[in-house]
């Protein structure tokens, strides 16, 4: 599928749905999708609960007031789900249909990689689509920016900020659980911008732990108060871990998940401000006649990637950064 213009007809009507996990700033992208069409003469439609929305036809005309006193919102006021009945072909073909029975020729797809290959499917079945990248994971592989990674980093830093107070006071090492199941990058940032003692990323499970119990031994016969473990989700088993390393260590240990909490809150000045540019964006796209295209954020720009190219990208945690993080 190229990403020429399904269609020859000029976009009248175009929907926009939030999928997957929420990230903070979605609002503000639904806001600018919303206002940035109807500037241009178009309708839209607000699809509930994503793709699993979509099939059950939940769907709102939206006007301008409708998105107003939302941008500085954290969540998703359409909601979002993640839909398995989509991953299969008759759902996506009955989701091509729901969106053609509501005259919606153009769709904006707010979310990650499993939401643009839901939207790449549609495009096939003659919707014009456009992704928008949402998620605190910041792992979409064509964009140096994802909506909702800047808010969630700056939660889990005050969170861990917070955290050491307590470390230092006892004397304790902390364990602290940042999410990304399959992503280190909330962990590598979290673990720079807190000074962590030891980062743990999804990338690089064979972490040594007795290396990890020596230094903490050797930390504390040098007089060092606190000693704070970034743990990502993906290497997961922090309250074991405590247990273990309170046991080799003798020095009292604590696990603290911060989960869900980092989705969460009202977005920073630069979520916003991306996740408005980046929504404007997908409607340009579609009003040039655009599908099958995502939007991202590179060197100082955005810019637009064919989906089946973007899909195809991988990102890896860069080995400086990570030097970078060990050495301070
Ligand atoms: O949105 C991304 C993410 O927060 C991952 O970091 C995490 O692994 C996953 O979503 C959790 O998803 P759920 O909300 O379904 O538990």
């Amino acid at each position: 599928m190229s990403s020429e213009k399904n269609t020859t007809q000029p976009i009248k009507t175009i929907g926009v749905l939030t999928s997957g996990g929420d990230a903070p700033g979605m609002n503000a992208a639904i806001r600018a999708v919303v206002r940035t069409a109807l500037a241009k003469g178009l309708n839209v439609w607000g699809i509930r609960r994503g793709y699993h929305g979509l099939l059950r036809e939940e769907l709102i005309p939206m006007t301008g007031r409708d998105v107003a006193d939302t941008i500085q919102r954290g969540g998703t006021i359409l909601q979002t789900a993640r839909s398995q009945q989509m991953r299969t072909e008759e759902g996506q073909l009955k989701a091509a249909g729901v969106l053609k029975k509501y005259g919606i020729q153009g769709l904006v797809v707010i979310g990650g990689d499993g939401s643009f290959a839901g939207a790449q499917k549609l495009s096939q079945y003659g919707i014009n689509v456009i992704g928008v990248p949402g998620t605190i994971d910041l792992d979409i592989a064509c964009t140096e920016y994802t909506i909702g990674f800047d808010t969630a980093a700056n939660t889990a830093m005050e969170a861990i900020d917070k955290i050491r107070d307590t470390s230092t006071s006892h004397e304790r090492c902390s364990i602290v659980e940042v999410m990304g199941r399959d992503a280190g990058y909330l962990a590598l940032w979290c673990g720079i911008a807190n000074g962590a003692e030891h980062i743990l990323l999804p990338e690089d499970h064979g972490y040594d732990e007795q290396a990890i119990i020596d230094d903490i031994i050797e930390n504390r016969n040098r007089g060092k108060k606190h000693y704070i473990i970034i743990n990502a989700e993906g290497v997961g088993d922090s309250i074991n871990m405590a247990k273990r390393i309170e046991e080799a260590t003798g020095v009292e240990t604590r696990a603290t998940i911060l989960g869900h909490l980092q989705r969460g809150g009202s977005p920073t000045v630069k979520d916003r401000v991306y996740a408005s540019i980046m929504g404007a964006k997908a409607v340009d796209l579609l009003v040039e006649g655009k599908t099958n295209r995502v939007v991202g954020y590179q060197h100082g720009e955005y810019i637009d990637f064919d989906i089946n190219d973007a899909l195809k990208m991988h990102k890896e945690i860069p080995d400086y950064q990570v030097e970078v993080a060990k050495m301070l």
